[in-house]
């Protein structure tokens, strides 16, 4: 799995515990959620390309280093993304944002799309795909061939747990794209649940069953 990067630092896995127990309230939930992913980005943000800019400090002039390019693109895989999006927003305020949402069609079993808003200039842009759960790794593989349809080249996904089926479906589809996660957890039961995992996802953060 060497597009496969688990997140070992003893904050993210002590408050990845919290998150797990059946008995952690929404508002709890959802505020560890927050701290995780704004660590979580700063890891999936660690090799961003840099130039060097021309800095004036109270004692000389120097070349200082500053991220090169345009503004990062972070795309929320809806709903449950949006739990990561806003810790990711804390540590990149500047960041773009979009959004993909997709469904499963009950016949086919495949994502179908029912929203699509991205940034502008995709193709010039880092773009990070957020989703906390990595299962199937169908949703994920979807939104990435519309963000590539979109124009987008440099992708990378994160999440807070994956699970090996989704690992593979995902690096299969999309080799090209770094997965950072905070967990590779065991297995898919048979209704696409990661186990041990921590539940939906989306009903934890919401409050909604
Ligand atoms: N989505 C979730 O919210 N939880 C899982 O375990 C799998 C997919």
């Amino acid at each position: 799995m060497e597009n496969l990067t688990i997140v070992e630092h003893p904050l993210v896995q002590h408050k990845l515990t919290k998150m797990r127990k059946k008995d952690t309230p929404t508002n709890h939930f959802r505020q560890l959620l927050r701290e995780i992913s704004l660590l979580l980005a700063y890891e999936i943000t660690r090799n961003l390309n840099m130039s060097e800019v021309n800095v004036e400090t109270p004692l000389e002039e120097f070349q200082a280093p500053t991220l090169d390019g345009k503004k990062l693109a972070l795309i929320s895989i809806l709903r449950a993304g949006n739990g990561l999006l806003d810790g990711v927003l804390d540590l990149i305020p500047s960041a773009r944002v979009g959004f993909v949402g997709l469904y499963r069609d009950e016949k086919t079993l495949k994502p179908v799309q029912y929203y699509f808003k991205v940034p502008g200039e995709l193709s010039e842009r880092v773009v990070i795909t957020l989703d906390p759960m990595l299962a199937t790794g169908n949703s994920a593989s979807a939104a990435i061939d519309l963000l590539k349809g979109a124009g987008a080249k440099t992708i990378r996904f994160l999440c807070l747990l994956a699970a090996p089926e989704g690992v593979k479906t995902l690096s299969a589809a999309h080799p090209d794209v770094p997965i950072v996660t905070a967990a590779l957890d065991r297995q898919l039961n048979d209704i696409g649940y990661i186990m041990p995992g921590l539940g939906d996802a989306g009903d934890r953060m919401f409050g909604t069953k």
